[in-house]
């Protein structure tokens, strides 16, 4: 094994996507010019698109698998004087697609407040640096921006992540603001007052439909977003691919020379599948774990896989590892889901032919 390359030692470990696609998105702007789009964007709807599904003939890569008519929906709600909300499974992208349309749209994906029940109106909106508030008043200086507050002053969109696992009064916060597009900062003197949002501002929330119900949204600002719910990837062959171009990724980011063989991308992406749909690829029905098999949650297992056969062995990626970080990634919800799998193996991945899945299965019979 070699040591890692000076080179790097420094990089961060996982970049914004505007970062990341920063040639792609200086692509798109030039081919746009001055072509029309909504006041604030630094991109075209139609190029925002491109970004986000990707565009083969333009050396755009793909990135997020969904439905156009999904995406054109998504895009054109942040448009309005709405904002966007994307509901839906745990690992169905949703922070993700957020992070793609933040970068495509302003530039800057990185305007986030993380929901959680302790999240304070500080957080949101700003709070004061005490030293310079003591010294010089509620002047500008003293006022520490947080994410909404810039997003408003600088025309971006901002990220408002699990929003639902915050308390509703702080999710109430949004309400004035979505709709007024102002928000007051009392503490200030006469012409610092009201913050106008300037054009480019909008907000796209996402909830977990698991944790739904914890805090539930009020009505009020329900009204204020438009839904979207995102769906888990429905086509096997796509999910495969993704799972392929990710796990390669993530690997290759490591620097860890070890790739997926597609035969184990196949086994992989099909227990996922069939375990989260409840049925097989040839209709026989089966009991769902209670954990979530999110496509997410298949992407890890594969990267983990690749880990573990490229440092304790000989590099070459076998059926068990994948079993290993299954066994791993399976059990979190319920003792249940033990049975569960086990019954899928025993009725399901035993029958399989191939020497793949034959592998699987001695896998988890050495388990014991
Ligand atoms: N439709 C999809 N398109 C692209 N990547 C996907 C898709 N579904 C899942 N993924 C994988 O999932 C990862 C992103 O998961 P992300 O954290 O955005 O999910 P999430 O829906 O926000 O989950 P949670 O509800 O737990 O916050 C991606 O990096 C990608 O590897
Ligand atoms: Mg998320």
């Amino acid at each position: 094994m070699t040591s890692q390359p000076e080179s790097t030692r420094n990089e961060i470990q996982r970049p914004a996507a505007e970062a990341l696609y920063a040639d792609e998105l200086s692509r798109l702007a030039s081919a746009d010019g001055d072509a029309p789009r909504p006041e604030g964007w630094r991109l075209t709807p139609r190029s925002v698109l491109d970004f986000v599904l990707g565009h083969a003939a333009n050396g755009i890569s793909p990135k997020f698998v969904g439905s156009r008519s999904l995406l054109e929906r998504c895009v054109v709600a942040l448009a309005t004087s709405r904002g966007l909300m994307l509901i839906g499974e745990p690992g169905t992208a949703k922070s993700y697609l957020s992070e793609l349309l933040a970068a495509a749209i302003s530039g800057d994906s990185t305007l986030i407040i993380q929901g959680s029940a302790g999240t304070t109106e500080d957080a949101i909106k700003y709070s004061w640096n005490y030293a310079l508030l003591l010294a010089e008043g509620p002047t500008e200086q003293a006022l520490v921006p947080a994410p909404l507050y810039r997003g408003m002053r600088e025309g971006k969109i901002v990220r408002f992540e699990e929003i639902t696992r915050c308390p509703l009064e702080i999710q109430d916060t949004l309400l004035s603001i979505l709709s007024d597009r102002v928000m007051a900062i009392p503490e200030r003197e006469d012409n610092g007052r009201n913050l106008f949002a300037r054009v480019g501002f909008n907000i796209i929330a996402t909830a977990n439909t698991r944790d739904r119900g914890v805090n539930e949204m009020s009505a009020a600002l329900k009204r204020r977003f438009n839904f979207e719910t995102i769906p888990p990837i429905a086509d096997l062959q796509h999910e495969m691919e993704l799972v392929q171009r990710e796990t390669t990724r993530l690997l290759g980011r490591a620097g860890v020379p070890v790739t997926l063989p597609p035969e184990l991308t196949e086994l992989l992406v099909t227990t996922f599948h069939e375990l989260r749909s409840g049925k097989t690829a040839d209709g026989k029905a089966l009991e769902t774990l209670s954990t979530v098999m999110s496509t997410a949650e298949a992407v890890s297992v594969g990267f983990a896989a690749g880990i573990h056969a490229y440092y304790y062995d000989s590099g070459k990626l076998a059926p068990r590892h994948l079993l290993q970080s299954l066994l791993g990634s399976a059990f979190k919800e319920s003792p249940d889901d033990r049975d569960k799998l086990r019954h899928y193996f025993n009725h399901v991945v035993k029958e399989r032919r191939g020497a793949a899945w034959r592998a699987f299965y001695e896998a988890l019979r050495n388990e014991g």
